[in-house]
């Protein structure tokens, strides 16, 4: 299954009662293993909990911490782009060149990369020395 497929299976299983806006992810690790996210809305927040959060919940329940590609589908008129929260979670677990594609169900993608999604990204070697 390509990870295009994936994420519009997991897609349909989104929880999205409030914006009535499904979105997939799917993330193949460093080991190959793919896993996969869609958003969920709670009455308290509705904005959720992103596709892309649920993905990388997903890896490192499973024990993986190194994401190698990605890819995000929903139904918008354009690809639509990772929240900022996204973006950082996104660089704590992916090298900046490592592959993002931002999809729509109608088969538009928009292919970039962690590091140009958060360009100059705050992150642990930041921290050394203080
Ligand atoms: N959402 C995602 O899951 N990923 C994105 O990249 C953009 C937005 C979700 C969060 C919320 O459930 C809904 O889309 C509307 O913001």
């Amino acid at each position: 299954m390509t990870l295009r497929d994936a994420a519009i299976a997991v897609r349909e299983n989104a929880h999205a009662p409030y914006s009535n806006f499904k979105v997939g992810a799917a993330i193949r690790a460093a080991s190959g293993t793919v896993y996969v996210g869609c958003n969920v809305e709670n009455v308290a927040y509705p904005e959720g909990t992103c596709a892309e959060a649920g993905a990388i919940a997903a890896m490192c329940a499973a024990g993986e911490y190194e994401i190698a590609e990605v890819y995000v589908i929903a139904a918008s008129p354009s690809p639509v782009p990772p929240c900022g929260g996204c973006r950082q979670k996104l660089a704590e677990f992916g090298k900046s060149a490592v592959p993002v594609t931002l999809a729509t169900t109608a088969g538009a993608e928009l292919a970039t990369s962690i590091g140009a999604l958060l360009p100059g990204a705050f992150g642990a070697g930041h921290m050394e020395g203080s």
